[in-house]
């Protein structure tokens, strides 16, 4: 997408309406030759009305990529990849140009095999994971080891050392890796460091973590004060977060954009989990079509469970467990599920904190032919 040259608001005053001349052109070439540019030039393209995204709502099917993705376990160790990811790309120039699925967020496939381990390392961008089969793997951070299992939700904070691996008698396992790494490298900040040793020593109980921050509403008292910027929960337990799904639909009615729908927060704050990227789990009941609504912002979705459909810049996209699509910002989308007695759960990781820290983070819905989107196609 770009800026509709046509747009009649341009004719306004206080916009771009400068016809080129001779003479004109005679200074834009000298300026040109001083390094500058007239600002009137460009201030209609990069002062759009609204945000006008380069990227393009992108479906990632699993039961294409998973065969993939398991092939690369056979073709490359880990040792030998750093980390052996199958990076999810957006269809777009703008995908290709930041290895990002979608504006500010990277994403790839990962799979582990019993007994393997990823090097620890560490690095600027924010990691979370989100675990879509397999068993009896884990994730150490910062001497913390976590266990994971289908459908959880683990994070790997920023500057955190960290690294991963699947117990002997554990289970092949993929997961789904989420990072900020085109926010991190826009921004110019991005640092990467590898730990002396190729794992780190687990300095805690195993599951110390969860254990300690996992039950709602509790905070251990005989624990150091949190002041860390992140979560101390590491590890969001999907029989922890379906229950309290369950329990919020017996709750009320949930939102009409995105039916229930629960933030993975930090316990201690109440705040994001991490200050980059947020994520949700979000419920839709048999039938349910949510209405359509707008936001800044990007997310990305992976299907947890049941089966239907996205309607996304008016473009139907089917998902059934553990396809992958994105929402790209101030993109109309509604979601549907599609069956008529099974719930359909999405999970979802977004650049929220980001857009509100910066407080950009703005939201509308769609007013028209009932809040539902005309299908384009
Ligand atoms: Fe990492
Ligand atoms: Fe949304």
């Amino acid at each position: 997408m770009s800026h509709n040259k046509s747009d009649p608001r341009d004719k306004l005053r206080g916009r771009s309406n400068v016809k080129d001349s001779k003479e004109l052109l005679e200074f834009y070439k000298k300026l040109e030759d001083k390094s500058t540019t007239a600002f009137w030039r460009r201030a209609n393209d990069i002062e759009p009305w609204e945000p006008i995204t380069r990227y393009k709502p992108t479906v990632w099917r699993y039961e294409e990529l998973r065969d993939l993705v398991l092939q690369s376990a056979e073709l490359v160790k880990p040792e030998e990849a750093g980390r052996r990811v199958i990076v999810l790309m957006n269809n777009s120039d703008a995908g290709r140009e930041h290895t990002s699925c979608v504006g500010w967020l990277f994403s790839g496939l990962q799979v582990m095999k019993p007994g393997e381990i990823t090097p620890a390392h560490k690095h600027t961008a924010s990691a979370q994971r989100f675990i879509m089969e397999g068993g009896g793997a884990y994730t150490v951070v910062d001497g913390h080891q976590v266990t994971l299992n289908k459908n959880d939700y683990v994070l790997t904070p920023n500057g955190c050392w960290h690294d991963h691996g699947v117990f002997e008698d554990g289970q092949i396992s993929i997961w789904q890796d989420g990072l900020d790494i085109p926010l991190m490298n826009s921004l110019e900040t991005n640092f990467y460091s590898v730990y002396p040793e190729e794992t780190q020593k687990t300095k805690y109980n195993t599951d110390d973590s969860p254990m300690s921050y996992g039950a709602p509403g509790l905070i251990p008292v005989e624990r150091e004060p949190w002041d860390k910027p992140y979560s101390p929960l590491l590890v969001y337990r999907w029989e922890d977060t379906k229950k309290a799904l369950y329990n919020l639909s017996k709750a009320g009615d949930g939102s009409p954009f995105d039916g229930y729908i629960l933030r993975y927060s930090n316990p201690v704050t109440g705040g994001w989990a991490m200050n980059t990227m947020g994520a949700h789990m979000q419920m839709l009941n048999p039938g349910q079509h949510t209405k359509a609504h707008r936001h800044t912002g990007n997310v990305m979705y992976n299907c947890a469970g049941g089966e239907g459909y996205s309607i996304i810049g008016g473009q139907k996209y089917h998902w059934q467990e553990h396809d992958i699509f994105c929402v790209p910002s101030w993109v109309w989308h509604e979601h549907v599920n599609t069956s008529k007695s099974d719930e359909a759960f999405l999970y979802s990781f977004n650049d929220f904190p980001v857009m509100e820290s910066l407080c950009v983070y703005f939201e509308e819905p769609l007013d028209e032919n009932k809040g539902h989107q005309k299908l384009t196609s």
